[in-house]
């Protein structure tokens, strides 16, 4: 069972909205995004939240497992958030990879939805390290990176990860710099698109095997892309 404090629950209710009821969400509507995670936090049941997250994060891995290779050595994802997606696939790899983690690292008070260049932060760096050694990494296996600092990565990466973040909420090409620093042609990537931004053709720029693996269609069109072959030109 994952475990989650206070802060933390705040932080999720923030970064991913299927949590809440619809109820909840009518009450986010009405008092704005910001006040309802600081003050309304108080009436979820923590069981309730930790269960449900759980199904989520486990779900989003069903999702694209098939895609995963068999070993994996060392693991991206950009706009991890509380990662807690790599408790389980953590589980699934038998405490062997290294986690590098990158996100912001501060929570934006107008917080809103969809896409741009820039996109608002809402994160906190140290919950994300205290949730995965509170639910079964080692210390030795995270490597949190703080985006709006200078990153440099020197190992090759197998598995690129981005659920609701790169090319979701800001574009891709904002860290294909960084990516060709450490993938090769094996790697695999895993993450989503905003629909309306972008098509196969405009990821084919930058990938040679590109394909939809997963679809949501709400307010705001998601595409989950398993993609190889970064374009190094
Ligand atoms: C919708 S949340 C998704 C978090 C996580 N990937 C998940 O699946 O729950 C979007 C995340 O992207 C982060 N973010 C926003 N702008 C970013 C940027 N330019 N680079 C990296 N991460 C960013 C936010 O702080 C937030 O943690």
């Amino acid at each position: 069972m994952i475990h989650l404090n206070k802060i933390s629950r705040k932080l999720l209710l923030l970064q991913r909205n299927e949590l809440l009821s619809n109820r909840q969400k009518y009450l986010r509507k009405k008092f704005g995004r910001y006040i309802f995670t600081n003050f309304l936090i108080h009436y979820f049941q923590k069981k309730n939240l930790e269960n449900l997250t759980e199904k989520l994060f486990k779900n989003e891995l069903n999702t694209f497992e098939k895609y995963l290779p068999v070993n994996v050595e060392n693991i991206v994802d950009i706009g991890c958030g509380l990662g807690i997606l790599h408790i389980y696939i953590n589980q699934k790899y038998q405490n062997q990879p290294n986690f590098y983690l990158l996100d912001k690292n501060t929570v934006d008070t107008k917080i809103k939805y969809g896409f741009s260049e820039n996109y608002e932060s809402y994160n906190d760096l140290n919950q994300t390290k205290n949730i995965l050694i509170n639910n079964g990494l080692l210390n030795e296996q995270i490597f949190i990176k703080n985006v709006d600092e200078k990153i440099s990565i020197d190992k090759k990466i197998n598995l690129v990860i981005s659920l609701k973040s790169m090319g979701y909420h800001y574009p891709i090409e904002n860290y294909i710099e960084l990516l060709r620093t450490f993938c090769v042609d094996e790697t695999v990537f895993i993450f989503d698109v905003f629909g309306a931004k972008y098509s196969i053709e405009k990821v084919k720029e930058n990938f040679k095997e590109v394909n939809i693996i997963y679809e949501e269609s709400t307010a705001h069109t998601l595409k989950r892309l398993y993609c190889k072959g970064l374009n190094f030109f």
